[in-house]
């Protein structure tokens, strides 16, 4: 998917460079386009270096025969417009075209998306308020502005959205018709955490990523998501409903009330198999005996007891963590725990896994077949790992060319 990134002068351009990152990160190739205003804010090579593309800034500078601005409105999937200022709203409303970026959204046929960022007598102004009624008339999303501190020093409406979330509208509108519209799918993530006294704990080196990944992704496809989290440092990604838990029985209370009503479900939880026999509510003095042996019991094996009650037309989806003897160890939790899937991970490695950005994980399904994706960050394995469900379930739409 190609998107036209246009970046308009106001302060917030900077973060135009955090927003092209997640659209890459969501399998966008980004085209930018900045205005001349927006130049003054953030340098070019900011955004050309990290797309790899040129940034069009000009409706003039190109000597070929093409016309630059028709070319890009008929290859690129969707404008977005983040930053997008009073002024090129304005623009856009009554058609004026007198920069490329103005020029290129009266040629444009794809979505539009445009987050607004200004100050808040501005934001609030009948002109503005009008223009974009206009164009929300005319089909364009509109990613309303944050109440907050603004950069002019005062408070009110007028910062721009966060990134997550105008980024999140975006993949959303590029992938209507994915496939996973009105399904609800079920995620878990992050480590469980057992508690020993008030102060220490039991837990594992899981960050949560790749389930955060995976519940993304199906919230952009157009599924209904829900996420039961362990403690993890990251944020909920947008529209997707966070259950926050602790402890496995907490999980395992969660997961089971939501299992039910649930079409697709993926244990990406990093769930502690052990818990304290004891939890002390009173801090363990380093002398008063008890530290000597810790005793453990067995926790609920959550994702054993669902493959036991799962019923016709849900799909189950385990992860294996295994430091050695990765597919055969695999292949034994499958059957085990009668899934319809497991993504094996082989955790031995350091550049990928635990705590890490990136991730390489081998499917196995239970007639055998096997396919291994290559080394992608997590939002791309998370896609990976999607488009195999979605095979799976045969829920892909044809393809239109
Ligand atoms: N799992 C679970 N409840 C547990 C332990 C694991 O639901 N108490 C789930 C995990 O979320 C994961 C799968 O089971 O999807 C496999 O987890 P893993 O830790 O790799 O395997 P275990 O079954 O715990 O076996 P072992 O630790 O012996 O490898």
């Amino acid at each position: 998917m190609r998107i036209v990134l246009g970046v308009t002068g106001c302060i917030a351009a900077y973060k135009s460079a955090v927003i092209l990152r997640l659209l890459q990160e969501g399998g966008c190739e980004v085209l930018p386009v900045m205005t001349e205003h927006a130049k003054r804010f953030l340098g070019p090579l900011t955004l050309e270096k990290l797309s790899g593309n040129r940034v069009v800034d000009n409706l003039f500078r190109d000597s070929s025969t093409a016309i630059e601005h028709i070319a890009l409105a008929r290859s690129s999937d969707l404008l977005l417009v983040a930053p997008a200022t009073a002024n090129t709203l304005a623009k856009f409303a009554h058609g004026i075209g007198d920069d490329f970026l103005s020029t290129l959204y009266v040629s444009t046929v794809t979505p539009t998306v445009a987050a607004p960022a200004m100050n808040v007598e501005m934001w609030r102004h009948p002109a503005t308020q009008s223009n974009l009624e206009v164009l929300r008339g005319r089909g364009v999303t509109v990613v309303e502005p944050e109440a907050g501190y603004l950069a002019c020093g005062e408070v009110g409406e007028g910062r721009l959205a966060a990134p997550e979330v105008i980024v999140e509208r975006a993949l959303r509108i590029l992938s209507r018709g994915k496939g996973l519209e009105g399904k609800r799918v079920l995620v878990t993530a992050g480590p469980t955490v057992e508690d020993i006294d008030p102060v220490r704990f039991l837990s594992n080196r899981s960050s949560g990523k790749m389930g955060y990944a995976i519940a993304a992704e199906a919230q952009t496809r157009g599924a209904r998501v829900t996420l039961v989290s362990g403690p993890t440092h990251l944020n909920p990604p947008p529209g997707v409903e966070l259950l926050a838990v602790r402890s496995a029985e907490e999980m395992a209370a969660a997961v089971g009330g939501r299992f039910d009503g649930s079409e697709i479900v993926i244990m990406a939880a990093a769930v502690g198999d052990f818990a304290p026999v004891h939890r002390s509510r009173e801090k363990i003095k380093k002398n008063d005996g008890r530290l000597g042996t810790l005793r453990l019991r067995p926790v609920r094996d959550i994702l054993m007891e669902l493959g036991e009650k799962k019923r016709a037309g849900q799909f189950l989806v385990g992860f294996a963590a295994e430091s050695s003897g990765l597919r055969r160890n695999a292949l034994e939790k499958l059957r085990r725990k009668r899934l319809d899937l497991i993504v094996a991970n082989d955790i031995s490695r350091p550049d990928r896994g635990f705590a890490s950005d990136y991730n390489q994980v081998l499917l196995l399904n239970p007639e055998g077949a096997e396919e291994k994706s290559p080394l992608l960050t997590k939002r791309r394995v998370a896609a990976f790992l999607w488009d195999r469900i979605q095979d799976r379930l045969a829920v892909r739409p044809v393809q239109v060319a």
